[in-house]
């Protein structure tokens, strides 16, 4: 769990397996008027849809056996876990933190705005 981050947690499904995932195991969403892309590896993994070079749809892409995922467009590729350029272009993959709990499936989004560090 990242420190000093609230984040509010988005219900996204009642158990992973409701999620629908396509052969590649990559899947678009929208999660609080935010397009997030959940990544199925060897464990849940969240980032946001647009890759940070040039917008590609990360969703179109693909993810290999140690949970990288590579842009369609220009091939870049990210570490799902932290969000890392591992192919060394210098960008950052925004992600979200996945829980599965007994309730469900839920994405964390950080808290924005004025009063957030109150609560
Ligand atoms: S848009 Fe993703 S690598 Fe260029």
């Amino acid at each position: 769990m990242r420190r000093n981050k609230k984040y509010k947690w988005y219900k996204i499904a009642d158990t992973e397996s409701e999620l629908n995932f396509p052969s590649n195991n990559l899947l678009q969403i929208e999660v609080a008027g935010k397009n997030i892309c959940i990544a199925k590896g060897k464990e849940l993994y969240a980032c946001t849809a647009k890759c940070p070079h040039a917008g590609g749809i990360i969703a179109d892409g693909f993810i290999d056996q140690s949970d990288v995922v590579t842009c369609p467009l220009h091939r870049y590729k990210f570490c799902l876990q932290n969000g890392r350029n591992i192919s060394g272009e210098g960008y950052y993959l925004k992600t979200y933190p996945v829980q599965i709990t007994s309730d469900g499936v839920f994405i964390g989004i950080e808290e924005t705005g004025l009063l957030s560090w109150l609560k």
